[in-house]
């Protein structure tokens, strides 16, 4: 087995060459846990629809990577409101896969999430979560100084801090650093198929 060089961080911008791992966690989702991500029961099929809408443009995902498999992803989708005067705003879904779980994998791709959120201007960001998903409203539940959340609900309004140089900055250095990580995995795929040169 190729072992990795170097961990900068476990927690990464996805890219399109990502796309396949993304869907493959998707499709590693257990009925309950994609009851509770998508609110329905979904397909296969669905969810490699899913994956490819999660590249197009106004979308990004992170991943949680560990072995350079993704076990836990948050998307974030931006898109103008139809108030008037027109608005940006945001929807972001999580999913960490079960044996993952109640690690801290939730509450860090939730950080990135929001920060990106944040340096986007987006003024309304909605988290759709059933009742009774306590693990979702605990995680909401730790973003309550950067969203603000109805009771009994997960549409978080995101607290209108516009973003600073530090928080531009921060995601700045992380994408630089997300680029070099998914080059070095893409390598690592590629010896491990034996696709390389
Ligand atoms: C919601 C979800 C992403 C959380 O992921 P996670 O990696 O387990 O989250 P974390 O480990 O960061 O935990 C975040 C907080 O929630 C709490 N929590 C997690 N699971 C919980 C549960 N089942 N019941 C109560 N609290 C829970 C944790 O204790 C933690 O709080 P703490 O740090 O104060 O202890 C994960 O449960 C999941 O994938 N669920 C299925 C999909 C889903 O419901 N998505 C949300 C709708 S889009």
């Amino acid at each position: 087995m190729v072992e990795p060089i170097f961990h900068t961080h476990a927690v990464r911008r996805l890219y399109k060459p990502d796309r396949r791992a993304f869907e493959e966690h998707l499709i590693r989702l257990d009925p309950a846990t994609r009851y509770d991500r998508f609110g329905l029961q979904v397909s296969d099929e669905y969810l490699r629809d899913y994956a490819e809408l999660c590249f197009k443009p106004g979308s990004l995902v992170y991943g949680y990577f560990e072995d350079h498999v993704i076990r836990g992803a948050a998307e974030l989708r931006v898109f103008q409101s139809r108030t008037r005067p027109p608005r940006r705003d945001g929807e972001a879904a999580f999913s960490v896969e079960l044996p993952w779980r109640r690690r801290g994998i939730g509450t860090e791709v939730m950080g990135h999430i929001v920060l990106a959120a944040r340096n986007r201007r987006v003024g309304e960001l909605t988290i759709f979560c059933l009742r009774h998903n306590r693990a979702m409203l605990a995680l909401a539940r730790k973003f309550e100084s950067d969203l603000a959340f109805e009771r009994n609900e997960v549409t978080g309004h995101l607290i209108a801090r516009p973003p600073s140089a530090i928080s531009l900055l921060r995601e700045m250095v992380d994408n630089a650093l997300d680029l070099g990580t998914a080059a070095m995995d893409y390598q690592t795929r590629l010896l491990r198929s034996g696709m390389a040169p």
